[in-house]
């Protein structure tokens, strides 16, 4: 209530970038005040917890990659309801991004329109941080995925290299790990969900996985794939990475009201739902329900994160319902699916995930 009253106006009258800016500030000013707080375990319907890759998550609603890319605000994160959070993307190479403006607020189309371009101090500066978090306090109390992309000025021959780059720096840091192959903001990253150029990247970053102690690894596509597309990813996946984040921003800008809205950059939000619904659905389908899917992709209420379960999402994750919603808004999320479950008949979420996929 009083967010959408007051903080959500205030900060809507300041420019997306640096309202968002100053949000991590705050939130990190408050550091040690959070941890104070309980977090999800002490509060979340226990039928809302998963198991996942022999990870326990105390909720399904995670926070998605790119809002915290730096690790700047970790210890909000639980204190405000989050079950997990996903940091990054994370570049090898310390990075600016794509000059500004490149972030839009399409508040008619409750939506964003982002360019960044992976901006990111780098894969050493963030692994830095995440060390720091962990020894002020050795337990982060719920689980933490690293998110890492291509560096702009590496071309994708030499991709492999970069990403392992990453992977070293953050993996002892990282629970999990995305693999983002599908943000449309740094040219040539979305080729990289071509079969052969997955299963090469992929083959690279498993086995260096292995070597470092093996955890799972997860790929983020995009919302823009063709079934064939996917066709080709889920095969590739297969043996490779664990499981998959659905989805990335889209390209696509249909039926669009508001004015920014033909600002070149990934659209979010409500106009991605289905989009993504869909793609869950095929993944869920071409895989047999056998690798996990974070469904990612306009989900701003209970019901949408449900929608997303019953189509084969195990987890979820929220940006965009979050910069409309604010900060109740993983665990009114989480109150909402409990009853959604409870009212279904379904004691567990386990036993949701593809229902309505199968
Ligand atoms: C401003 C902004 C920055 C983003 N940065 C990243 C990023 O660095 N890495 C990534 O994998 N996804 C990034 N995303 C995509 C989100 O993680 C998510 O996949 C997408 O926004 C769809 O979810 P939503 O509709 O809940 O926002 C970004 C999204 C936005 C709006």
């Amino acid at each position: 209530m009083i967010y959408r009253a007051l903080i959500r106006p205030a900060l809507f009258r300041m420019d997306p970038e640096r309202s968002h800016d100053l949000v991590l500030t705050v939130l990190d000013a408050a550091g040690p005040l959070w941890r104070g707080v309980p977090g999800p375990a002490a509060w979340a319907d226990p039928r809302c917890a998963a198991t996942v890759c022999g990870i326990p998550f105390p909720t399904p609603v995670g926070l998605a990659g790119g809002f915290d890319k730096a690790a700047r605000a970790l210890w909000a994160w639980p204190a405000l309801g989050f079950g997990f959070v996903e940091v990054g993307t994370v570049t090898a190479l310390p990075q600016p991004g794509n000059p500004r403006p490149r972030l839009f607020r399409l508040p008619e189309d409750q939506a964003l329109i982002n360019r960044l371009g992976f901006n990111s101090p780098g894969a050493e500066a963030v692994a830095a941080r995440l060390a720091a978090a962990r020894r002020r306090q050795a337990r982060y109390p719920i689980p933490l995925g690293v998110n890492i992309g291509r560096s702009r000025t590496v071309p994708n021959e030499r991709a492999v290299a970069d990403y392992l780059f990453s992977l070293d720096r953050v993996h002892r840091h990282a629970d999990f790990l995305v693999v983002n192959v599908s943000s449309p903001n740094t040219p040539g990253v979305r080729s990289l969900q071509e079969p052969a150029a997955i299963a090469a990247l992929l083959d690279a970053l498993a086995r260096r996985n292995r070597a470092l102690g093996e955890k799972p690894l997860f790929v983020k596509v995009a919302p823009d794939l063709d079934e064939r597309e996917l066709e080709g990813i889920a095969a590739a996946i297969e043996g490779r990475a664990h499981g998959l984040v659905a989805t990335n921003t889209t390209v696509r800008r249909d039926g669009l009201r508001s004015r920014d809205r033909d600002e070149p950059g990934g659209l979010s939000g409500r106009p991605l739902g289905a989009l993504a619904t869909r793609t869950i659905r095929a993944l869920f389908r071409l895989t047999r329900g056998r690798l996990p899917i974070i469904g990612v992709g306009g989900v701003f209420t209970a019901e949408d994160a449900y929608e997303k379960i019953k189509a084969g999402a195990t987890l979820v994750e929220i940006y965009t319902g979050f910069v409309y919603g604010g900060p109740a808004t993983p665990r009114r999320i989480v109150d909402g699916l409990g009853r959604l479950l409870r009212r279904d008949g379904f004691e567990t979420l386990a036993q949701a995930v593809g229902a309505a996929s199968r």
